[in-house]
């Protein structure tokens, strides 16, 4: 696949022409024209899905009101200086060279029509300057036809309408948003060393919030520590004890998610980090210069001033996405979460859309609804039981179908199960009756989870989506004498990628938890980490570098060598000189 991938960049052609030309796909035949895909979004999923898309087959074209490409695990590294705004972000015309893109907000998608709605971006969204203003107002809104659409636009903040955030908090979600932190906490600490500042005040501004004890939250805190232990001490000595960073989290644990171990881990270090948890706290209003918190049981609420507050209280869907649950109906796409797809990431009640990352969910698909078919199927010689050789042939063939039947591809697990439920056959054999297969399968059913809403996942269903669908025929494809020389050249078949829903394989997932230490959150299937692999689980006395690297490790795929050749340049500036601390 790698060299069909490396052979299939240098092939790309570049579009012949920026603009689109046919907007409504009327003047010509599906013969004459490449089929047009239309991708939402510039993050993630929708950069794996154009990055393995074959441009011979389609037009791609890529609406987003950014046209770049943020790595979203370094934002918190960006808002403390340890890596440079500019290193997490790649514009999508290199990355992408061969699709045709248009800096916009899809508004509104007519699934029956198979068009979609494009708004000039808010300003505000991308940019406050104002020449880019100015030319945002010329651009106007129009409609597109489409012939597949991608739906990758993310999600948002989840602020639960709690009065002020939207106002007086800061959000972590774009580089933007990195750039907003890192210059108010310098901020603070210059006000706090104004000489003639009230003691009261001092203490105010050098208190730092962050609510929500999620990854999110975690990671900034972390970062947050690390800048003002290692670089804001030595800068400003005489503040150093007023300084505090509280982590207001309303469930008992940070991580509450996670394994136990995991978050008394996490707090361990947040302690020796000398992080506050306020955990069963609940903060109710975030005001100019305080935030109003409610203590788990009871009823007073109390006033904590502080000035920098981090809003990480986790995602929710974008009206765009809700729009569009709405117009397919809501008894199909019946998950507050997501547009809910099935294992191709075909969205349900819409063909020809596709949807994936932290935009959708993939409807489960259980057992137990054929499990009446699945016994058949299973039960090879038709003696009405399944034999532990029957079980396991089984197990294997249907596991990529259904994922959940993964807790048996151990076979001792396998083994166990079986002699769990098996019944004595009639020649002496432990045999599963339908009975006792109903209940393996509902176990197995009880394992599913959905997919976290992670970088990880979106670009994994991103390069399958991009792969699957460069293998679906189309019209054009098949009067391109291009198309035919390519697939003789490289002798590519993706006959069987069509059949092959979507399966992920989990990687680890990390968080740093104090300035030098991280952890891998959880594994939440059973395949073994890339942190669990190189042994640097749960480390402790690791450099940061550490987990950047780690980071970067996995994300290689989507890392380009200008991003991995910045980075390595940031880390090595940050440990030789000091982080960055000026107002600029
Ligand atoms: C601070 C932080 C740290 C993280 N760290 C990790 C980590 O270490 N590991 C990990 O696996 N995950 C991490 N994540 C989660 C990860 O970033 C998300 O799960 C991932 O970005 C989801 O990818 P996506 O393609 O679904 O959406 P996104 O990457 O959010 O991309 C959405 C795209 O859609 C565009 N868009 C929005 N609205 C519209 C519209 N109306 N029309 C067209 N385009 C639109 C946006 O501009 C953007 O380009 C982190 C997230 C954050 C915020
Ligand atoms: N390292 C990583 O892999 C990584 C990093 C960042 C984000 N992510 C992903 O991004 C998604 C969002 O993560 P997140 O950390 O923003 O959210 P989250 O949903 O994971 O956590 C939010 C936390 O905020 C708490 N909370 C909610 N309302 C509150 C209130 N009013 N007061 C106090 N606490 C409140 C919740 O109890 C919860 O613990 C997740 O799916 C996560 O997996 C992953």
């Amino acid at each position: 696949m790698a060299g069909y991938y490396s052979a299939d960049c240098a092939l790309h052609p570049r579009p012949k022409t920026e603009i689109i030309k046919d907007l409504l796909l009327k003047t010509s035949s599906l013969k004459d024209r490449k089929e047009r895909v239309v991708v939402l979004g510039t993050g993630w999923g929708a950069v794996a899905t154009m990055r393995n898309l074959d441009p011979f087959k389609y037009e791609v074209v890529c609406v987003s009101p950014r046209n770049y490409f943020v790595l979203t695990p370094l934002l918190s590294s960006v808002t403390v200086g340890t890596v440079e705004p500019r290193t997490i972000v790649e514009s999508i015309r290199n990355i992408c060279p061969h699709i045709k893109f248009v800096e916009a907000e899809c508004t509104a998608v007519d699934h029956k029509k198979k068009t979609i709605q494009v708004t000039p971006t808010d300003a505000k969204f991308t940019s406050s300057s104002r020449a880019v203003m100015d030319s945002t107002r010329t651009r106007p809104g129009f409609e597109m036809a489409y012939d597949k659409l991608v739906v990758a636009v993310g999600a948002e903040n989840n602020t639960f309408d709690t009065p002020g955030v939207r106002e007086h908090a800061h959000f972590l979600k774009e580089t933007g948003d990195a750039r907003r932190i890192r210059a108010a906490v310098i901020d603070a600490f210059e006000s706090a060393c104004n000489p003639a500042q009230s003691d009261t005040e001092r203490r105010r501004l050098l208190n730092f919030v962050i609510v929500g004890g999620g990854p999110t939250g975690l990671d900034f805190a972390a970062e947050l520590a690390g800048l003002v232990h290692h670089d804001l001490h030595p800068a400003f000595p005489e503040l150093k004890s007023q300084v505090r960073i509280q982590l207001v989290e309303a469930m008992e644990n940070v991580l509450s998610m996670f394994d136990k171990k995991i978050s008394e881990h996490t707090a361990q270090h947040f302690r020796k980090e000398q992080i506050d948890v306020l955990s069963n706290t609940f903060v109710k209003e975030v005001k100019e210069k305080e935030i109003i918190v409610q203590r788990k049981g009871s009823k007073t609420l109390q006033a904590v001033p502080c000035s920098l507050v981090v809003w990480a209280t986790g995602i929710k869907c974008r009206t765009i996405v809700n729009k569009l649950r709405e117009a397919i109906g809501l008894k199909v796409q019946n998950n507050f979460r997501g547009l809910v797809t099935d294992g191709f990431l075909e969205v349900k009640g819409a063909p020809g859309i596709f949807a994936l990352g932290d935009c959708a969910t993939i409807a489960p698909r259980r057992l137990t609804v054929d499990v009446e078919m699945m016994f058949a199927e299973a039960d090879l010689d038709h003696d009405g039981g399944i034999s532990l050789s029957e079980f396991r042939a089984w197990t294997q063939k249907r596991v990529d179908e259904y994922p959940q039947l993964q807790f048996l591809a151990n076979t001792d697990e396998l083994a166990e199960k079986f002699k769990k439920y098996g019944g004595r056959g009639w020649r002496g054999d432990p045999k599963l009756k339908l009975k006792a297969f109903k209940q393996v399968c509902e176990e197995a059913d009880r394992t599913l989870r959905t997919l976290p809403a992670t970088a990880q996942v979106a670009s994994q269903q991103g390069k399958y989506l991009g792969q699957r669908m460069s293998c679906m025929p189309t019209a054009y494809e098949e009067a391109s004498s291009l198309n035919y020389i390519k697939k003789r050249w490289l002798g590519f078949v993706g006959a069987a990628n069509l059949e092959r829903p979507f399966k992920y394989v989990h990687m680890g997932l990390m968080a740093s938890v104090g300035g030098e230490a991280a952890t891998d959150l959880t594994r939440i299937r059973s395949k073994k980490s890339i942190a669990d692999l190189l042994n640097i689980n749960a480390m402790t006395g690791e450099a940061l570098e550490a987990l950047l690297l780690w980071k970067s490790f996995y994300l290689s795929e989507q890392c380009s060598t200008r991003i991995k050749l910045l980075l390595l340049f940031d880390l090595v500036k940050a440990s030789v000189f000091a982080r960055d601390v000026s107002r600029y």
